[in-house]
């Protein structure tokens, strides 16, 4: 007898094939369905496992309710602020999530945000689908040239190293700011600020790593704002949460700020849509992990999650020790 899983929201066919494979498998292919629905999913199938994505928050009254036969949730993300760890822990129930495999590409993400915002990517886009047709001077349109400015990276784990190191590449200088000071053979020359409000004035582009939660709520508002250099250049692939959005509208319209290039919203998906409203704003739909091979990666990595604590051997990535 294989081990009962469900698969709460689609997932990619190859992780679907595996999951097929390994287990007595109930595969979701709605990625709006209800928690309620899951729920009965769950004690439907006798489920021994949860493979679930942060569009299902473990907590509250799901987490209160869900089945006492699930051993393990399996969270198909890097990001865990939507599991209430205590809880989880309270009630003895293992979760896990997909840490490394998306680092790579959550990184290219951030260089796209980089440099769509800083080269206007979205407007030139704009001007080509209403056909051109008109001449630009050459003082006309222009961006900023990436190359030799000072990029801040606000968190500085493995995502925020891995776009320290694509930046270097495009010959930026790299700041940076976490709450320790990381050894020589990490920080590779970046210059470490142990106070984020003495890092943002030398700042030509601040880009965000650090994780959601109380401890970062809006940790960009209109203080940490005002700091930046007037022309300066937000970019956040990391967490909506992280940044006031009002003080962030304010700020790219008063032209304090020169672009935004964002990819997470504090309200997904039903974001603000006063940003769509600004041209200097590039904006992509939480797709920092969207590629074929990292979103098999992670699905994989949660069904390996999944695999080792079903059959009695502890998890590969426990989000507790
Ligand atoms: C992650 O893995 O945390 C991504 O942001 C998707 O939630």
């Amino acid at each position: 007898m294989k081990p009962r899983l469900v698969v709460a929201r689609p997932v990619p066919e190859a992780v679907a094939a595996r999951a097929r494979a390994e287990f007595d498998a109930l595969i979701n292919d709605d990625p709006t369905l209800p928690p309620e629905t899951i729920l009965e999913q769950l004690r439907r199938h006798r489920a021994e496992a949860l493979f679930f994505t942060s569009s299902l928050p473990l907590r509250g009254a799901f987490l209160e309710a869900l089945p006492r036969e699930v051993k393990i949730a399996a969270s198909c993300s890097v990001g865990f602020d939507h599991i209430d760890v205590a809880a989880c822990k309270a009630r003895g129930l293992i979760v896990t999530n997909t840490p490394d495999v998306l680092t790579d590409c959550t990184a290219d993400m951030a260089m796209l945000l980089i440099l769509a915002a800083c080269r206007r990517a979205h407007e030139y886009d704009a001007i080509m689908r209403a056909g051109w047709r008109r001449r630009f001077g050459l003082g006309d349109m222009l961006g900023i040239r990436v190359s030799g400015k000072r990029l801040g990276i606000l968190g500085m784990g493995r995502i925020g190293r891995a776009v320290a190191r694509r930046a270097r590449g495009f010959g930026m200088r790299i700041l940076y700011h976490d709450i320790a000071r990381l050894p020589p053979d990490l920080e590779e020359g970046a210059e470490y600020f142990a106070d984020l409000k003495a890092m943002l004035p030398h700042c030509d582009i601040l880009t965000l790593h650090a994780p959601g939660g109380e401890a970062t709520r809006k940790i960009i508002n209109a203080e940490t704002l005002a700091l930046l250099p007037k022309g300066a250049v937000l970019v956040n692939a990391a967490r909506g949460s992280l940044v006031d959005e009002e003080a962030l509208l304010a700020a790219l319209r008063s032209g304090h700020l020169f672009a935004a290039g964002l990819d997470v919203f504090q309200n997904e998906p039903d974001f603000d849509t006063r940003f769509a409203e600004l041209p200097n704003v590039f904006l992509t739909p939480h797709m920092g992990s969207a590629t074929v091979e990292t979103r098999n990666a992670m699905g994989f990595r949660a069904l390996d999650n999944i695999a080792a604590v079903l059959a009695g051997r502890p998890p590969i990535d426990p989000l507790w020790t």
